[in-house]
């Protein structure tokens, strides 16, 4: 198992401690594919960690392993998902039995998933959603709808909507953005201590995905909850996040704070991902396009599988799969780490910074 690049941890210790997970979809009878391979990682309080990566490198299939949300066909194979509950005790979400897990989620941690113009009931109105959560975890405490009312309309006004107007309404007569927020106040309505967000603004114009980072940011800062968002867009990981983690083909192959991926990425898949995203100010520079694309889960090449892509790729990298190594420590667990055997190297010639 790769050791934990993030330490020394803070004296409190993480939230979340990812150590070793695999996750696989069944795909037929007797066979499984994985698509995500031995991952570590922690999540401190209050921190924000963006996983980036090209479509297919495992994401959304971590996000939903983490919260045990995945499909029947997914399995969390391997490893533990440490989680420190409010109460103090920390559980390992593998192990947490069904009706543990149904209060486990929402109440201590929550998802924003990918494609959520899908996520609410097409039948339902927004309030009877809000209604839903809280009463599937109220149990005995019997709450009158017109106190679940009006904590939902607080929810909604938090995330900037209206709720004279959106309360009464079906999904479908909300706005992409409006029912984006909707979905982040009904995802913090138990005041959960993690939130994973999946591609929560792909599908929408700039300003209106600029407004809904904005405000996210500003609710972490007040709300104090720890954030793991998953996108493509490095534009949007550098502005929300204090920590990156990229993946490529199931693995995590490099993290560190904001700041060192941006600064100086020691992967040159980081690399490449940085230089493909154009310049917001300055100069316009054609960007690098990576060559080709990600190898199959069922295919993946015997040494590190970004080599049959990487223009630094030497002998060795072909035949010896790099561990996720810790490169420097910041201390407060914020470590920088690569998974690829020539960093170092790399890092002293300048190599993956051009
Ligand atoms: N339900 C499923 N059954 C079988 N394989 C799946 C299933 N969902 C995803 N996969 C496979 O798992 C791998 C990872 O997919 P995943 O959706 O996690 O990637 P992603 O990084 O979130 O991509 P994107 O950026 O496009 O959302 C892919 O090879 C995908 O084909
Ligand atoms: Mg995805």
């Amino acid at each position: 198992m790769t050791a934990s690049p993030a330490a020394p941890a803070p004296p409190q210790g993480p939230l979340l401690s990812v150590r070793g997970v695999d996750v696989g979809y069944r795909t037929g009878r007797r066979s499984r594919s994985t698509a995500v391979h031995d991952v570590s990682f922690d999540l401190h309080p209050g921190q924000s960690m963006a996983l980036v990566g090209e479509s297919g490198c495992g994401k959304t299939t971590l996000g939903l392993g983490l919260l045990r949300l995945l499909p029947r066909t997914g399995v969390v194979s391997a490893g533990e998902i440490l989680f420190r509950r409010k109460d103090g005790r920390t559980v390992d979400v593998r192990s947490l039995a069904r009706e543990e897990l149904r209060r486990f989620r929402w109440s201590e941690a929550a998802m924003v998933f990918q494609g959520a113009m899908n996520a609410f009931n097409p039948v339902l109105r927004i309030e009877d959603h809000f209604l839903d959560t809280f009463r599937a975890h109220e149990r005995g405490r019997a709450r009158r709808r017109a106190g679940i009312r009006e904590e939902s309309a607080a929810l909604l006004e938090m995330v900037r909507l209206d709720p004279a107007r959106v309360l009464g309404a079906f999904p479908h007569e909300l706005s992409g953005g409006m029912r984006q927020r909707a979905l982040i106040a009904l995802a913090l309505a138990l005041k959960p201590q993690l939130l994973i967000l999946d591609e929560p603004t792909t599908a929408l114009d700039l300003l209106t995905q600029q407004a809904i980072v904005e405000r996210l940011s500003e609710l972490r800062e007040e709300l104090r909850f720890s954030m793991l968002f998953i996108t493509h867009d490095l534009g949007l990981a550098a502005e929300l996040a204090d920590r990156v983690g990229t993946m490529y083909a199931g693995r995590l192959i490099e993290t560190g704070t904001t700041r060192d991926i941006f600064h100086r990425p020691s992967h040159p898949y980081t690399s490449a991902l940085i230089n493909s995203v154009p310049p917001v100010s300055g100069d316009l520079v054609v960007p690098e396009s990576l060559p080709g694309g990600p190898p199959g889960l069922s295919s993946l090449p015997p040494g590190c599988s970004f080599a049959p892509r990487c223009r630094h790729a030497v002998e060795r990298c072909r035949e010896t799969r790099p561990e996720l190594e810790v490169l420097h420590t910041r201390g407060g667990g914020l470590s920088h780490a690569a998974a690829c055997l020539r960093s170092r190297e790399l890092a002293a010639e300048g190599a993956t910074r051009d």
